[in-house]
């Protein structure tokens, strides 16, 4: 299935800034943020459109409107939390879930430890990992929403080792992935390079 790489000048800029080792844990937060809402606009642009009657203040009118598609945001705690704010802002109606995992620092596999969804198993997931790097979190995410009925599901992060994206590519050929930038490899403690370090400490300030 696809792979998008979100080349918009704007995402590119603010993502420059978020590899920057100097960046603050404020400012790196803030253009996640960011960053997630302007993703949101490639993740959702074949959303269906319906035609409906409205009235404007100067005349009745057929105007374009969502075609029914619900949305669930679900952030691999911790790190895809700092996207979903971006993405609340712009699909103000969507119910959030949430996937907790981490990485165990050993094996790279990730250990499950969190799983609490919204009702309604019709919705659009949109995931969210700022890291792709092995692809362990990401495809066990995936699976676990499918085996609990999900069937529309798009994986979006910022950066991605090629690595986590043949293995999610693999592993669940129908999931779409949006990301701000394919990264060259990942070094010997699976961290993405040249990538931005660990995201999840960077962006609650957790780094030792
Ligand atoms: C990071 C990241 C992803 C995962 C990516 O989480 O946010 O969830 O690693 O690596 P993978 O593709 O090799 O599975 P981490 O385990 O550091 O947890 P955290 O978000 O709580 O810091
Ligand atoms: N998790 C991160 O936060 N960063 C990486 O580069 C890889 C996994």
């Amino acid at each position: 299935m696809a792979l998008h790489i979100i080349n918009h000048p704007l995402v590119q800029h603010k993502l420059t800034l978020m590899r920057k080792k100097e960046t603050s844990t404020h400012d790196f937060r803030e253009l996640l943020k960011e960053i997630g809402m302007l993703m949101g606009y490639e993740v959702t642009r074949d959303f269906p459109l319906e035609d409906v009657e409205i009235e404007t203040p100067i005349t009745k009118m057929v105007a374009k409107d969502i075609a029914g598609r619900k949305v669930v945001v679900v952030p691999i705690l911790r790190a895809g939390l700092g996207m979903v704010d971006g993405l609340l802002t712009i699909i103000p109606s969507a119910r959030v879930g949430h996937i907790g995992m981490y990485r165990d620092e050993t094996t790279h596999e990730p250990v499950f430890y969190y799983y609490r969804m919204p009702a309604g198993k019709d919705r659009t997931v949109i995931l969210t990992d700022p890291m792709l790097a092995t692809g362990g979190s990401a495809c066990d995410a995936v699976r676990r929403l499918k085996a609990d009925g999900y069937k529309q599901i798009r994986m979006m992060c910022l950066v991605a080792a090629p690595e986590g994206v043949k293995r999610l590519q693999t592993e669940h050929p129908d999931v779409e992935i949006f990301t701000a930038s394919l990264d060259n490899c990942l070094n010997e403690n699976a961290y993405i390079v040249p990538g931005l370090g660990d995201a999840g400490d960077r962006i609650f300030g957790t780094k030792m």
